[in-house]
């Protein structure tokens, strides 16, 4: 699986020489299986086509603020979120400028203030542009607001000038990018995941099962993996492929994760339950297909609990940090402290699975985080973006 996969890219481009390597930018970040979508600056259009880009990219390029039609396509806003990653690449002498300033004078500019996720920038101007005293304090400011610096590298400048001032070659760029996603916040541990529903099987063609689709879990699993560390993906039955550098167990019933999960505590560091494991099963289950009978218009199905898989993980010996999610309708923050505490948890990551757009089968998710100090809710991201996030404070609570 490509290093990238999965991984949403904007791009965005202003007005330098460099924009011509941009197109390049692009189709390497696709190559390592990156979406990447691009946005423009007016003066980016003076060095390369919009229509270039959107070639390239297999979507419409963005380059107004200001444009209805653009707006009720994927808005500013949706933009900024939408990026796992910003690329600015070339960033120009003027950009970085606005940027430092904070100003949304443009449809870039507003991107990056309005985003949630890291922005990197690839400075590219002469030289003499790049020694001035205003750029380097305007990239010391954004360096310390946590914005990344990638270059410039030095040399030949199409001007005609020799020094510090080049755009990075494109392989460099895609390798920081890479690298951006590979924090090695959780080398050398192994983390445990629990994900997707489980299925009680009621005859050999029945059961009882519920709407996860996995998305929450895998992400998780996901970011564990880039994160550095060994992850094991114990998964009820769902439509989507393993993330990369995940070992998967497949498993239908809460009785093989329940097993699956004792198994594989042997140097576990980290267990994480976010599967929606049915609270109860089928007494008995049928050899044969129940059958529809004439003389009733009812059925009665006995159900027995299934163990609690977290709870039993928490109360065992070789007890590693547990992880919970509590999917709530109502009095979120009670109910998944009331889970912290009788499943003896060290987090409880909670959410309320009411709410359209979130929860269930959903792209995003808005959770809670609760421990014993106290609680913390998060802006609602996509499941990716998401776990990401998780997956640092999960790792700042180890260590
Ligand atoms: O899979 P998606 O479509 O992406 O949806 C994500 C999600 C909504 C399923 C996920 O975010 C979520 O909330 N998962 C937990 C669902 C759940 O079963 O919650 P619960 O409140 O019933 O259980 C509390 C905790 O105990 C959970 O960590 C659960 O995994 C665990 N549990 C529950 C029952 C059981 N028998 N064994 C368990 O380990």
């Amino acid at each position: 699986m490509s290093s990238l996969a999965n991984k949403q890219i904007l791009v965005g481009i202003t007005g330098g020489i460099a924009a011509y390597k941009s197109a390049e930018l692009v189709r390497r970040l696709q190559d390592r299986g990156a979406t990447v979508r691009v946005a423009m600056t007016r003066a980016a259009q003076e060095f390369i086509t919009p229509l270039t880009l959107q070639a390239l990219s297999g979507h419409p390029v963005h380059t107004e603020l200001l444009d209805p039609e653009a707006e009720a396509g994927m808005g500013h806003i949706e933009l900024a979120r939408w990026g796992d990653l910003i690329i600015v690449a070339p960033a120009s002498a003027d950009f970085i400028a606005r940027l430092a300033q904070g100003q949304g004078d443009d449809l870039l500019s507003t991107i990056c203030l309005a985003r949630r996720s890291q922005l990197a920038l690839a400075p590219a101007m002469n030289q003499a542009m790049y020694a001035n005293q205003a750029t380097q304090d305007n990239l010391a400011l954004l360096a310390q607001r946590n914005i990344a610096v990638w270059g410039p590298a030095s040399g030949a400048q199409a001007c005609g000038d020799v020094g510090p001032g080049r755009m990075l070659e494109v392989d460099e760029l895609v390798n920081l990018a890479e690298r951006q996603f590979n924090s090695g916040a959780l080398a050398g541990k192994h983390v445990v995941i629990t994900a997707g529903p489980t299925r009680e099987a009621i005859d050999p063609v029945r059961y009882i099962s519920n709407h996860s689709s996995g998305k929450m879990g895998y992400a998780l699993a996901a970011a564990c993996a880039e994160a550095g560390a060994h992850t094991t993906l114990i998964s009820g039955p769902t439509q989507l492929d393993c993330p990369p550098k995940c070992e998967r167990v497949a498993v239908q019933s809460a009785e093989q994760m329940h097993r699956a999960a004792l198994a594989s505590l042997d140097n576990c560091d980290v267990f994480i339950a976010s599967a929606a494991v049915a609270d109860y099963r089928p007494a008995t289950v049928e050899d044969q297909k129940i059958k529809k009978k004439a003389d009733t218009d009812t059925m009665l199905l006995e159900l027995v609990k299934n163990p609690d898989i977290i709870a039993a993980v928490a109360a065992s010996p070789k007890r590693p940090f547990c992880v919970g999610f509590a999917a709530e309708t109502q009095d979120v923050e009670r109910y998944a402290r009331g889970k912290l505490e009788r499943k003896n948890l060290d987090l409880v990551i909670a959410n309320d699975v009411s709410q359209a757009g979130i929860g269930f089968n959903s792209d995003e998710n808005q959770v809670t985080l609760v421990d014993a100090q106290g609680s913390k809710t998060l802006e609602q991201l996509s499941k990716n973006q998401l776990a990401r996030i998780l997956v640092v404070d999960i790792a700042q609570r180890l260590n």
